[in-house]
């Protein structure tokens, strides 16, 4: 949505376009039937309707005419330049998202790092990775920072740096199975969607062009084929000390592959105006090269 909604109507249509003609995804699953993709557009509008309101409810605003204001003021931050990322693990995404935010000077987002830190609060407290309705409580109230210091970024819940432990495996299987939940993603959208009006701000995930960001002035979606994203995974579990089999990676992946890509609710799927990067054959200095050519024709 490259322009401003005049309403909510107009931001229904624009966003339900996006999500009726999903490019090719390479290896991942089928592409949907006209009638998934019907159901899916209804399922995400639903979504929006719930954040929208929620927003509305938390400004005080009245719904009548809140969402649509809502939805422009969003799109219309002036000095917001949003560059979303998204694609499936392994792609690079973090890597070169990171490296784009450090050459522009941009905040980046990692919204993979809020659904880890959600199925580990989970965890804590005892909540079922398939409770939902639980689950959406704990993510709209959980206390979730972004802290850069060292060099590094860090994230904490509840005063806890939990930045090394949500990289296990076991969180990231909960992570992916969290993320399923509307409620989840509603109860971590606004946050975003504030971190993303601050300023200049490089995000990275599933759902930042389609979803969360559907007026980024820059969206990408990377990729490569699954071997190489899992031989990559299992390098970097290697190097941080917690080798894992290159067999149990792949069948891993493809496993999130599958459910994040036909999940109900903002599955992962490239936004219609992303251009698609192939990184098997690139440097990550590449990609950002290349990534932030094109945020600065675009102004950014
Ligand atoms: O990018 P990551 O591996 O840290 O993401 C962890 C899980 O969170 C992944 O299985 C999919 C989910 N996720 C999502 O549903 N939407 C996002 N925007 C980011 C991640």
């Amino acid at each position: 949505m490259d322009g401003n909604s005049a309403d909510a109507g107009d931001y229904r249509a624009q966003v339900g376009s996006r999500f009726r003609n999903p490019p090719s995804l390479g290896r991942l699953p089928r592409p949907r039937t006209p009638n998934e993709a019907e159901d899916e557009d209804q399922r995400n509008w639903n979504l929006h309707n719930i954040i929208l309101s929620d927003c509305c409810r938390r400004l005080s605003w009245p719904l009548s005419g809140g969402a649509a204001s809502l939805a422009r003021l969003m799109s219309t931050q002036a000095d917001s330049f949003v560059v979303a990322i998204d694609g499936p693990a392994g792609a690079g995404k973090s890597t070169a998202a990171r490296g784009l935010a450090r050459r522009l000077g941009y905040t980046f987002l990692d919204s993979g790092a809020l659904y880890r830190a959600g199925a580990w609060a989970a965890r804590r407290r005892d909540i079922a990775w398939s409770d939902g309705r639980a689950l959406g409580q704990l993510t709209y109230n959980l206390d979730i920072r972004f802290d850069n210091r060292d060099g590094a970024s860090h994230i904490v819940v509840d005063g806890e740096d939990v930045s090394e432990e949500i990289r296990r495996p076991e969180i990231s299987e909960g992570a992916s199975q969290v993320s399923a939940f509307a409620e989840v993603r509603a109860g971590l959208l606004a946050l975003q969607r504030r971190i993303g009006a601050s300023g200049r701000v490089v995000a990275e995930g599933r759902d930042m062009g389609t979803v969360v960001f559907p007026d980024a002035r820059a969206k990408f979606f990377l990729t490569a084929p699954i071997e190489e994203r899992a031989r990559r995974r299992t390098l970097e579990l290697a190097a941080s000390g917690r080798p894992q089999n290159f067999d149990v990676v792949l069948a891993e992946m493809q496993l999130r592959d599958q459910r994040d890509s036909t999940r109900a609710i903002a599955p992962l799927r490239r936004a219609e105006n992303a251009i698609e990067i192939d990184t098997a054959d690139l440097s990550p200095d590449e990609v950002v090269a290349r990534m932030a050519t094109i945020v600065r024709e675009r102004g950014g």
